[in-house]
């Protein structure tokens, strides 16, 4: 059985500032991430022949992965984060105050709140089409490194849970998620690096 490995990227200068979205770089905290996670990949995969390291496009991810030299990297914009439109680069508490309409929408329905001008969950999860069936087909491990709300879509499908679930599952930062898929099952298996 071939594992996928799930990470969100390491802590960005975004995550410092409680800001959404955006594209910005790696705090020092997520760089050692990015340090500790290459690490882990190559004890983790060093008696596979073959394995890859598929990103986003977006800069944190691209620097979670850039420390593990050994492998092949592939971006794929659709493992991007969830687009915020028009609140892409606010603070939640921003949200709250200037478009309380909005923020409470979210609240009373995330899994279909659309933000202005960007996606809802349900259309994070559309777009996630191609790539689960790259990753179904795929006979070695894959190191997906992603965000937030795509890993939640990613995971959900794995691990069989209900759609609904879907926009409030734990993915913490810094933390690796094995899936296994096996004849008997999918097993799952949670590798926190560093707090
Ligand atoms: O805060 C990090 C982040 O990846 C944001 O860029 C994104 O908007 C958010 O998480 C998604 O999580 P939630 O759907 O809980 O707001």
């Amino acid at each position: 059985p071939r594992p996928i490995l799930l990470t969100r990227h390491g802590e960005s200068q975004d995550n410092v500032r409680g800001r959404i979205g955006g594209d910005s770089v790696l705090s020092e905290t997520g760089d050692l991430y990015s340090e500790k996670l290459a690490k882990f990949v190559e004890e983790r995969l060093k008696s596979e022949r073959t394995a890859s390291i598929w990103t986003s496009t977006l800069q944190r991810t691209i620097m979670t992965a850039t420390p593990i030299v050994e492998l092949p990297k592939i971006q794929w914009r659709a493992l991007d984060e969830i687009n915020a439109g028009v609140c892409d680069g606010m603070a939640y508490e921003e949200i709250k105050r200037n478009m309380p309409e909005e923020y409470e929408s979210r609240k009373k329905d995330k899994l279909r709140y659309r933000y202005p001008r960007g996606e809802s969950y349900l259309d994070v999860i559309q777009r996630l089409e191609p790539v689960i069936i790259e990753l179904e087909r795929q006979r070695a491990p894959v190191v997906v490194i992603s965000h937030q709300a795509v890993l939640r879509a990613l995971y959900a499908y794995f691990a069989d849970r209900p759609l609904k679930e879907i926009p409030h599952i734990e993915v913490p930062l810094h933390t690796v998620i094995e899936i296994q898929m096996g004849v008997t099952g999918v097993q799952e298996k949670r590798y926190k690096l560093m707090d």
